[in-house]
């Protein structure tokens, strides 16, 4: 049985998600929860080669695409399904809104065709089927299609392109998304809002613009919340 909690964490480069990451496992660790803090694409050391392939090399749209789901699938078998099974926390710095956001929404490419490999990749049991005895298989506390291993609570950080970019501009080296123009990020940043609204019950969207304690201050009450509303 699947009894852990899955909370990922999504935005443009540049949004300011991994500070607050710590933060949230802080909040956890202090309530005696052990906590697995992951990201995307990486959390594996296969993960994490494919990782540096698809950040540095230049590819085609549907090979990018396929290695981050190729780097998903071993993430989630490897490290993310047993955490849950264990009882942990698993905070994961970008999960699959990510690559309909870059890859759908910035790259332009095929909305379905991720969906397809979503159902692939993602399908519950992510175990062998013959290994695990999960009755909560199939029941999806998050909403979206039932049987897929899903984000319990995604925490979008939501920000201007331009802003984000001024942000960026005296951080470090740019990889190959962080190098794109301003319009490639308005892109992605409307992926993740359709994302949203086709998974709305499981998101929650924060105004990253804000100063960096005010946006600490709102994900410390948005996970709190949330985990006042799912206590049985
Ligand atoms: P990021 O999470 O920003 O890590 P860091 O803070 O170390 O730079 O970098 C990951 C990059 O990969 C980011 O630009 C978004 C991109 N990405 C995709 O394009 N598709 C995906 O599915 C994922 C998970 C990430």
């Amino acid at each position: 049985m699947s009894i852990g909690t899955f909370i990922s964490f999504e935005g443009i480069d540049g949004a300011g998600k991994s500070t607050h990451i710590a933060r949230v496992a802080d909040l956890f660790s202090q309530a005696g929860r052990a906590v697995v803090l992951t990201r995307e694409p990486g959390g594996t050391p296969v993960s994490e080669k494919l990782r540096e392939l698809v950040l540095h090399e230049p590819m085609d749209p549907l090979t990018e695409a396929l290695l981050m789901f190729a780097a998903r699938r071993e993430h989630l078998v490897q490290v993310i399904e047993p955490a849950l099974v264990r009882g942990d926390v698993v905070l994961c710095d970008r999960f699959t809104d990510a690559t309909f956001a870059y890859q759908g929404g910035g790259r332009g490419f095929d909305w379905q065709v991720l969906g397809a490999l979503e159902r692939m990749v993602q399908q519950r049991p992510i175990q062998d089927p013959s290994s695990v005895s999960d009755p909560h298989a199939g029941h999806d506390r998050a909403g979206g299609n039932p049987s897929l291993r899903q984000p319990d609570l995604t925490v979008w950080f939501d920000l201007d392109p331009l802003i984000a970019a001024q942000r960026l501009a005296s951080a470090r080296v740019p990889d190959k998304f962080e190098s794109q123009p301003a319009d490639f990020f308005a892109a992605v940043r409307a992926g993740y809002a359709r994302r949203l609204a086709e998974m709305p019950s499981r998101f929650a969207r924060i105004d990253a613009a804000q100063a960096m304690e005010a946006v600490g201050a709102d994900v410390t009450r948005i996970v709190r919340d949330w985990l006042h509303r799912r206590a049985p």
